[in-house]
């Protein structure tokens, strides 16, 4: 008997009845009752804990290989390659750091002051996806007035691409947006539209990320529930991202540090002398962090300040009426 074709009536000790009670639990397939615990299994058939161990044996030995995936390194390889797809930045310098763009199935966190360019990179971004990657865009707009269509089509008219505007982005605006609670809603709405009209979507901004998390936590004391809820949020988007094969674009805050020595030991952690609001949970979940500085009137500055692949690298990128582009 084939693995695919295998039912929960596949398994020695399991007749038609029993088999019933356990997909009314939402245990319908051999490969979720391999992976039970027999107490918990013993429990919903009021059987023994030994008949139960004895059915996830069987389960296990049936399914196993299956249910719980194990690759060679090769084979992750090769995995990577076909899924994996690169979104150039707009600046050749910065594609190069990131071998070639950044890369879906991943989280970027884009930290820096007012006006570091956090938004207009994440703006270049989705450009990139539509036009390279031929893959859609949500935005999450947590700020009121920070996405800016009008910005959108002059940096897609810079790289020759024509947005469809019932069709590339689904945008959930800064109006329903006051809590955390509701920039939470505000990802399932945009997912439950992306579901409905079956589009493919490559990148999902949350920008800003931080902001009502700042807003609505205040004080010491509530930092432990802020990191909690803040984990519910970044566990849900990283799941977003592999199963959708996304980049999900964080762009964060930063605040002072009072301290000489605190801005010293900051600066040669992620490049820049202040701290990422929403700084230990945001950086655990984060695959990569970029942090943006303005220099000048004309450039910006981008250091890798946390990435599992990557130095720790600066660079330089404008910001031009095209969009992000390298320091001439
Ligand atoms: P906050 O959201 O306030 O924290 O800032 P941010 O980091 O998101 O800054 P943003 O990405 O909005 O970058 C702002 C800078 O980009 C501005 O100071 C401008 O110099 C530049 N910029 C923004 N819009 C345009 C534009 O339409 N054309 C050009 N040439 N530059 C722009
Ligand atoms: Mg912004």
């Amino acid at each position: 008997m084939s693995e695919e074709s295998i039912s929960l009536e596949d398994l020695k000790g399991i007749g038609p009845k029993t088999a019933d009670k356990l997909r009314e639990k939402g245990y319908d397939s051999p490969e979720k009752i391999a992976v039970m615990r027999p107490e918990e299994l013993a429990d919903i058939l009021k059987i023994t804990k030994k008949a139960a161990k004895d059915i996830v044996n069987d389960a296990k030995e049936k399914v196993l290989d299956k249910a719980v995936p194990a690759f060679t390194f090769k084979e992750i390889i090769q995995k990577r390659k076909e899924k994996i797809q690169r979104i150039p930045t707009g600046s050749k310098e910065l594609d190069r750091i990131f071998r070639g763009g950044v890369p879906t199935e991943s989280i970027l966190t884009i930290k820096g002051e007012y006006a570091s360019g956090k938004t207009q990179l994440a703006y270049q971004l989705c450009i990139n996806c539509l036009k390279y990657l031929k893959r859609k865009v949500i935005w999450i707009e947590t700020e009121s007035g920070t996405f800016v269509p009008e910005r959108l089509i002059e940096m897609a008219k810079a790289v020759g691409l024509e947005i469809d505007p019932e069709n590339d982005f689904i945008v959930v605006p800064a109006s329903t947006i006051n809590t955390p609670y509701s920039q939470f809603l505000a990802y399932e709405r945009a997912v439950r539209m992306m579901k409905k009209k079956n589009m493919d979507v490559g990148v999902f901004v949350v920008d800003s990320f931080s902001a009502q998390f700042r807003a609505f936590y205040t004080g010491r004391e509530m930092l432990p529930d802020r990191a909690k809820e803040q984990a519910r949020h970044l566990g849900y988007l990283d799941n977003l991202a592999s199963k959708y094969n996304m980049l999900i674009v964080l762009t964060a805050q930063v605040m002072d540090i009072p301290d000489q020595g605190g801005q010293l030991g900051e600066r040669v952690k992620t490049g820049h002398t202040k701290r990422m609001v929403g700084g230990n949970v945001l950086s655990h979940w984060s695959t990569y962090i970029v942090s943006l500085q303005k220099l000048s009137t004309t450039d910006w500055e981008a250091v890798i300040a946390d990435a599992p692949d990557l130095p720790m690298v600066r660079c330089r990128f404008r910001i031009t009426p095209s969009g992000i582009r390298d320091v001439k």
